[in-house]
């Protein structure tokens, strides 16, 4: 099976608007259970893949994530994009509420998740090259396609991928901010590594959900609250169906 692209949601994209002519594919992996089903169906003329990652109903935490049976599935399925929707914290001046970020760096504050696929006593070992952990090819394209739809969408900053699934101190975020981190998430990571190791192209499309603990700098910072985490979600996640389907087109 050919799969155009595969679309891995996040918090508050549990399906994918307009996806016609699904079937829903559950596939036995050496890795265990992904998500969810994956919803195949066609999406402006081609074939698109759509994973829950917190599975509908939200009832996964980011680190009980299964992230390789997730990214062994897709890839099982004939998936050779990935595009990840994560919704994040917003910590550079730029990214607040509702924006959405391409990011081109990661750093890793994550622990105790299986990161690699060479984790079994015979598993080959290999040390993928991670120096630009995103696809450059569908940055781009994720890019030209928001310009083509007329949607401001941010090129590059740095992810920092948060262990969860409580959300950070006012310190902790500091600290990032000072190692250059511009957004902080839960799910950014292992999936992109796993994506990599499976040499599929991989993206992430940040979704910003609410200012970080203690952001913006300099400014009275507002109590994080869920319902305004939600309502910006809905907001910014109802922009991604003209996005994808001018990636599409
Ligand atoms: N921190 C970590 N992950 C998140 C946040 C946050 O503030 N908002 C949405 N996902």
């Amino acid at each position: 099976m050919i799969v155009d692209l595969a679309i891995i949601g996040g918090t508050g994209l549990y399906d994918f608007p307009g996806l016609h002519k699904v079937d829903k594919q559950v596939v036995a992996t050496p890795y265990g259970a992904a998500s969810d089903a994956i919803v195949v169906g066609e999406l402006a003329g081609k074939r698109v893949a759509f994973l829950a990652r917190h599975a509908s109903g939200h009832s996964i935490a980011p680190h009980r994530i299964n992230y390789r049976a997730n990214i062994w599935t897709l890839h099982h399925l004939g998936a050779r994009q990935v595009l990840g929707i994560n919704a994040v914290g917003g910590i550079r001046a730029d990214m607040g509420p509702q924006a959405l970020v391409l990011p081109d760096q990661i750093i890793d504050y994550t622990h105790g998740r299986i990161a690699s696929f060479c984790d079994a006593d015979d598993a080959k070992v290999e040390h993928v090259d991670f120096t630009e952990p995103y696809s450059a090819d569908l940055r781009r394209r994720v890019l030209a396609s928001a310009r083509q739809a007329g949607m401001v969408v941010v090129d590059g900053g740095c992810y920092g991928a948060t262990q969860g699934p409580r959300l950070e101190t006012r310190a902790e975020i500091a600290r990032m901010r000072r190692d250059g981190c511009d957004l902080v998430g839960m799910t950014g990571m292992p999936e992109a590594v796993l994506a990599r190791e499976l040499k599929l192209e991989y993206a992430c499309l940040a979704v910003v959900a609410n200012w970080a603990a203690g952001c913006p700098e300099g400014a009275a910072a507002p109590e994080i609250s869920l319902p305004e985490i939600f309502a910006h979600l809905d907001a910014a996640t109802a922009r991604i169906p003209a996005l994808i389907a001018a990636l599409l087109a």
